[in-house]
Order: C-alpha cells, then sequence, then structure tokens
C-alpha cells in the first residue's frame, strides 16, 4: 500500500542542535540495530518506520552490521526507503558504521582506512543511497593510529559520500585526541554514540564534559538497557521480548533479567507510575534531561512502541526529590 506521511509530523516533535553544528535531530531517534534483519518480517519494519516518520522522527541509525544476517537490516532499510520515502530523503538523516567485523582477513574490521571506505561502499549499495548524512567510527581500535582512522572519515566527507562524521564508544581521552585531529583535517566532529541508561552511567564520568567542551552531541544508545528498564520483565521473560530470542552479538540475554535488575525496575516502575509515565517513557525522559544530550536513540520491536516512547518528551522534567530517589534505587 502506498504511504502518505502526516502531515502533522513536525508539529510535536522537538529538535535539538546537534553541538555546534548546523544540523537539528529529533529529540528520540530510531535505530535498527534490531528487528530490521532478514529474520524479522518486513512488514513490521516497514510499519515501525512509518509510524516514526509521521511522529516527527527524522534520525535513521543503522550500521553495516545491523539485522541478521550482518547487512541485512541496511538492505531492508534500502528497501522500504525506495519504496515508501523516496520523495522524503531530504527530510531524513540516516547514520551508518563499520568498525565491528564485517568480512573475513584483515580488513574487515576494526579502524583501517581500507576498512572503512570499503565498508562504507557496501553500506551504501544495500541502501542503495548516493551518501548517507552520518558515517561513524563505531567502536576504537586500539591499534590503527587514530590519524589514519580520523583521515578516512575526513577522506568521505570530502568524497561527497558522507556528510558529517561521528564516534561511538570512544573513552573520553581518545574522543578528545580524535576531535583535534578532525578539527585540524577541517571535518569537525558531529557526534559521539555512547551506551547511556539509568543502569550504565559511565559517561557522566567525563565524556559529556568533553563533548559539551568539544560542541560535539551526544546520541545515546540502549536507553532501556535493552529493554529491562520497561515494565515487560517484572511478570516473567516474554516470549516475543529480545531477551527470550538468543540474537547473540550483545543482545541482551535472559541472565541479564535478574532478582537485583528486577528489584530496583520494580521501584523505578512505581516512581513512573506517580509521575504519571510509563517506565520507558522515565527512563528515556531521564537521558534527555540533559541538554547535553542532542536525541535518545531508541529501539523498538513494534510500532506501538514508538508511540509509547516518544512521549517521554511530554515531561522530562525531574524534581530534586525523585532524582534522589532514582539515585537511592539504583546505588
Ligand atoms: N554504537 C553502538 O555500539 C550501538 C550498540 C547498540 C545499539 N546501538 C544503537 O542504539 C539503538 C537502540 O539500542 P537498543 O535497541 O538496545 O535500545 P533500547 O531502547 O535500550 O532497547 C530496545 C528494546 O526495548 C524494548 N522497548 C522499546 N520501547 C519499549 C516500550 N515503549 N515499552 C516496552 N518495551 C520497549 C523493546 O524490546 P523487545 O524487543 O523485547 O520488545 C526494544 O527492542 C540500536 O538500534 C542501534 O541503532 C548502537
Amino acid at each position: 500500500m502506498s504511504y502518505t506521511p502526516n502531515p502533522q509530523r513536525y508539529d510535536s516533535m522537538e529538535y535539538r542542535r546537534c553541538g555546534r553544528s548546523g544540523l537539528k535531530l529529533s529529540a528520540v531517534s530510531l535505530g535498527l540495530w534490531h528487528n530490521f534483519g532478514h529474520i524479522d518480517p518486513l512488514e513490521n519494519s516497514r510499519a515501525i518506520l512509518r509510524t516514526a516518520f509521521d511522529a516527527g522522527i527524522t534520525h535513521f541509525d543503522l550500521a553495516n552490521n545491523y539485522g541478521q544476517p550482518a547487512g541485512s537490516a541496511e538492505e531492508n532499510f534500502g528497501k522500504i526507503l525506495h519504496e515508501d520515502f523516496r520523495s522524503h530523503r531530504k527530510e531524513m538523516i540516516i547514520s551508518t558504521k563499520a568498525g565491528w567485523k564485517m568480512w573475513e582477513g584483515p580488513y574487515g574490521d576494526w579502524g583501517s582506512k581500507k576498512y572503512l571506505v570499503e565498508s562504507l561502499e557496501e553500506s551504501l549499495k544495500r541502501l542503495k543511497l548516493d551518501y548517507v548524512d552520518i558515517y561513524y567510527h563505531h567502536r576504537p581500535d586500539p591499534e590503527t593510529p587514530l590519524e589514519e582512522t580520523m583521515g578516512a572519515l575526513d577522506l568521505i566527507v570530502r568524497q561527497g559520500k558522507a556528510l558529517y562524521v561521528g564516534i561511538s564508544s570512544y573513552h573520553p581521552q581518545e574522543t578528545k585526541k580524535a576531535c583535534d585531529i578532525l578539527k585540524q583535517l577541517g571535518t569537525p566532529c558531529l557526534i559521539h554514540q555512547p551506551k547511556y541508561s539509568m543502569f550504565d552511567r559511565w559517561i557522566e564520568g567525563g565524556l559529556l564534559d568533553v563533548l559539551e567542551a568539544e560542541g560535539v552531541g551526544c546520541i545515546p544508545f540502549s536507553p532501556l538497557a535493552q529493554g529491562l528498564l520497561t515494565n515487560k520483565y517484572l511478570g516473567g521473560i516474554p516470549q516475543d521480548s529480545r531477551a527470550a530470542r538468543h540474537l547473540g552479538n550483545g543482545a541482551m540475554e535472559e541472565n541479564q533479567v535478574t532478582e537485583e535488575n528486577i528489584a530496583r525496575v520494580r521501584q523505578l516502575n512505581e516512581l513512573a507510575q506517580q509521575r504519571g509515565q510509563s517506565l520507558a517513557q522515565m527512563a528515556l525522559a531521564w537521558v534527555v534531561k540533559d541538554p547535553r544530550i542532542t536525541t535518545v536513540l531508541i529501539g523498538v520491536s513494534k510500532p506501538d512502541q514508538v508511540k509509547d516512547s516518544i512521549k517521554c518528551l511530554e515531561n522530562y522534567s525531574f524534581t530534586g526529590e525523585e532524582l534522589n530517589r532514582i539515585n537511592e534505587i539504583l546505588k
């Protein structure tokens, strides 16, 4: 069925400037790590993308290895993009990444110029695009000189194959060095993508300060700790949940649904109810409350989760008392 987007899609979404760049991103972005591969029903992926775009989400995050098999999320997104969103490409910010193992041999992993350039060629073919909006180095490479990896990002922008560049999971010192190199090359770092949620607060220990000082945006991933920070695991492990699917490659497993975690989730859920929010909404609001966060990067398995989660933007202010209570629960 042909798709006509909601004409009111820009009315209720908030758009935030990404660091000190000229680019604004929707305060909620959609990631395609899971639920967009060849193992997933294409029509559900399409429905999620339509729901997100209709709600004013403009930023869609991919990587070379997303989906099962690796690469299939880009293929499916490319297909849906051309079938449904072709005339709206200019309204979308599409990112992809390279940094994790993608093919055999010495040039299919980490951070060499050879890998980053070859991988983007493959991504563009799968996406059926001439360029992506943001190209990321997906994780730090302890062996390749940072000058080479950042040089590859700069080259790709000069070739017109990406408009902006970013880094993911770099620690504060590496981030500062990467930003310095990129600045010298004339391709400033747009954005950093770190893991961040109530259950993993490492970026509060220096990274956010570096990003603020450097004028770099921040897009936290796994803000719901892959679903743990919702009410879905309170009564056991639902069959259709991520934990029950045994997806591997860093996806959450049943053994992460521990009694200790669930005891915390139960208390957080009570607080969310007092605030008139679902726990998912409160957990996302807690991330978005910090003005240094440009956008929160959600994952969803169903269109309704998009609708539920974006309501986090209706209330992301917390009283001091609420924040203290959250800190107490998380201790
Ligand atoms: N840079 C990196 O290294 C890196 C690593 C990981 C992820 N990412 C990016 O971050 C994106 C998000 O990561 P993530 O999927 O782990 O994020 P997440 O938001 O922490 O978890 C998503 C999962 O939470 C559940 N969920 C979402 N909304 C819900 C709601 N309203 N109510 C109940 N449950 C809800 C769903 O679980 P069920 O499937 O169980 O329904 C969904 O699959 C990825 O798609 C990817 O783009 C980047």
